[in-house]
């Protein structure tokens, strides 16, 4: 049977008001959100510090979706568990976090989540070739991680068109991460891309009291990866 390679759009809270995050995790799945992207940073691997499991737990009250938790910590072990009973669906760790990235996704997996591998911009994807039977996902940063509203990294497009090559038929997303709007979404959904993660293009003129500009913008999104792929969902 032929994966599902319909295009997913997966607004990064990373962009929402910190001050209200259930009630915009519901106006984005109100207005098309697919999954719910939540940024976790330790301050350590990357110069920035968001949230922990208590706070993914209370987000879980709120996503009826998929919850695709990004891990970008290190080290990652010690807290795959308390990530994975919080109510985290996707659980995706950095393959620069450290030594043992096989023992890591084998421990997601084991705790009942999927599995994501995320490559930093400087990563190639020599790295994935001995992980294809152990991840449900590759998340491809097209921004150095940390923040959002940063510049889409265009050199990135070319390891997306050899990240799907190397994949091929395996039921495994690709997951573009960082710049991502209507003008750089069709340049990697073209290039093999299934899941697009978007924090400012998606959150940017909405609010909680006006949340039609969210669903704009997912669809303008949207409707730009589908004409450059012609997969609907
Ligand atoms: C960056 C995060 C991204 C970021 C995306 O480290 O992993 O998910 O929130 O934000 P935008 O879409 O604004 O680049
Ligand atoms: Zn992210």
């Amino acid at each position: 049977m032929r994966p599902d390679r319909s295009i997913k759009i997966a607004p990064s809270i990373l962009s929402a008001d910190f001050a209200d995050f259930g009630q915009e995790i519901e106006a984005i799945e109100a207005q098309g959100a697919d999954w719910v992207h939540v940024d976790v940073m330790d301050g350590h691997f990357v110069p920035n510090l968001t949230f922990g499991p208590p706070a993914i737990a209370a987000f879980r009250r709120h996503v009826t979706t998929v919850m695709d938790v990004h891990l970008m910590i290190a080290p990652v072990d010690p807290y795959i568990d308390a990530f994975a009973r919080a109510g985290a669906d996707v659980l995706t760790a950095h393959l620069e976090a450290g030594p043992h990235i096989h023992r890591t996704l084998q421990a997601i997996r084991g705790a009942g989540c999927k599995a994501g591998l995320a490559l930093n911009p400087g990563t190639g994807i020599d790295g994935v070739e001995n992980l294809l039977d152990m991840v449900d996902l590759v998340c491809v940063m097209t921004v150095n991680p940390g923040f959002g509203g940063q510049k889409f990294i265009h050199s990135q497009i070319d390891k997306v068109k050899r990240l799907r090559a190397l994949i091929g038929d395996r039921p495994i997303h690709i997951e573009i991460d960082g710049g991502i709007t209507p003008e750089t979404a069709p340049l990697m959904a073209a290039a093999g891309a299934d899941v697009l993660v978007a924090g400012s293009a998606v959150f940017k003129g909405g609010s909680v009291e006006n949340p039609a500009p969210y669903g704009e913008n997912i669809r303008a999104i949207r409707a730009a990866a589908e004409a450059a792929t012609g997969v609907m969902a």
